[in-house]
């Protein structure tokens, strides 16, 4: 004999799945659509109107005049891509992270988190923020990018790069070292074969405590936009762990 209540209880279930399919559905098309939106910095700055709609103007006015000085860091990009006749820099270049799935999905719940904030009108309206809580991300596009950089052995001369985990980080994912000039002149004079491996020190540096991404600093823009008392700082956070190198910001002042 048939159960009557088995046939209701089936139902039930079908109607579940359905549901979780359409939540499944509508979430995966939410992350679809966001992922899509974000490749574009007008979506972007709809958001971010003042203050951060400066970070958009320099870019686009920079790319307007060519022959004007680079405001800051996250400009250069885009002048540098202009330059290079390449694809045009965007935001979300800097701002996906690695590109990993854990990035990516950190990228997306952000925005939601973010767009909740802004339908609340709880922004923050300050401008060129640094030591942002979700900074690591952002960071996390440099060394992506950047790996040649960081794995350019050349002794003291890129020291502040190759010692740092995400110099580590980037020979794990690709092995490959070269050797600068200098260390290259040294090895031929000294004899001694070239170093096959990468030392670190367990230091949380991120790049941008060097290299400001958007703090407009035109006059530095040789320095690679480097604050020079933000980067003595971060340079004798590294001394100071390694217990190695000027301990004091003081020895490096002048630089
Ligand atoms: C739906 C509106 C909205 C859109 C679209 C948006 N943001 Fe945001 N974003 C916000 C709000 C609101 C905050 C929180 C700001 C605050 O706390 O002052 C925020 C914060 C941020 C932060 C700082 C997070 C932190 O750690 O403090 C970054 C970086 C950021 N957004 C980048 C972007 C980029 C890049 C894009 C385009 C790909 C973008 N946002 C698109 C609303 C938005
Ligand atoms: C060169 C890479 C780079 C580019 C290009 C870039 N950013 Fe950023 N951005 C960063 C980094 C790194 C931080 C984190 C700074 C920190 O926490 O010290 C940041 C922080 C931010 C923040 C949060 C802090 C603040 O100042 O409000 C916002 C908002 C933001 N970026 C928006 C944008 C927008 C909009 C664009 C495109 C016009 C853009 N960014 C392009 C690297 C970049
Ligand atoms: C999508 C790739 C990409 C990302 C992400 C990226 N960069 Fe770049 N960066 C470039 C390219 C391309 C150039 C111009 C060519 C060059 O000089 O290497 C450049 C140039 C630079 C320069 C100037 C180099 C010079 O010789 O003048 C600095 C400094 C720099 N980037 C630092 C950073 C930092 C710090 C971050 C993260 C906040 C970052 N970049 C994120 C691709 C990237
Ligand atoms: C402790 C400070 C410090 C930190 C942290 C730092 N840098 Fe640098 N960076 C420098 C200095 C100093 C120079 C200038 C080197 C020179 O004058 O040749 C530089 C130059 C650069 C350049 C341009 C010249 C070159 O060697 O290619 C790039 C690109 C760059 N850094 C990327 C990064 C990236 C990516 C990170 C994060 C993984 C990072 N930097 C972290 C200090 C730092
Ligand atoms: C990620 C770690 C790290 C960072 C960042 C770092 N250093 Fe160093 N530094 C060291 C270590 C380790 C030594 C000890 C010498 C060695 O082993 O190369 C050192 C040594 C030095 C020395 C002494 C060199 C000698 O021959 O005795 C100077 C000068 C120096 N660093 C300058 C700087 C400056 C300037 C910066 C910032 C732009 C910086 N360092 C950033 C790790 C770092």
């Amino acid at each position: 004999m048939m159960n009557s209540t088995q046939p209701r209880r089936k139902r039930g279930l079908v109607y579940l799945l359905a549901g979780c399919f359409a939540l499944l559905a509508l979430g995966s098309l939410s992350f679809a659509v966001a992922t899509a939106l974000e490749e574009h910095d007008p979506f972007c700055i709809s958001c971010h109107t003042a203050p951060e709609i400066t970070y958009y103007n320099r870019a686009y006015y920079a790319l307007d005049h060519p022959d004007e000085p680079i405001p800051d860091l996250s400009t250069l990009h885009y002048r540098a891509a202009q330059a290079a006749d390449s694809a045009p820099f965007k935001c979300i270049d800097c701002h996906r992270g690695d590109g990993s799935l854990p990035h990516r999905l950190t990228t997306v719940a952000l925005g939601a988190y973010d767009a909740l904030i802004y339908l609340l009108g709880q922004d923050d309206p300050t401008i060129e923020k640094q030591g942002t809580k979700t900074g690591w991300l952002a960071n996390a596009s440099c060394a992506t990018c950047h790996a040649e950089t960081l794995l350019r052995l050349d002794g003291i001369n890129n020291h502040f790069h190759t010692y740092l985990p995400q110099a580590k980080e980037a020979f794990s994912r690709s092995g490959a070292l070269t050797i600068g000039a200098g260390l290259q002149q040294a090895l031929s004079e000294s004899g001694d074969p070239p170093p096959a491996d990468l030392e670190s020190i367990a230091v949380q540096l991120l790049c941008s405590d060097c290299h400001q991404a958007h703090k407009a600093q035109p006059l530095a823009a040789d320095l690679f936009f480097m604050d020079s008392a933000l980067r003595n700082t971060a340079c004798v956070a590294c001394h100071m762990v390694a217990k190695a190198g000027p301990q004091d910001v003081r020895e490096l002042s002048g630089q």
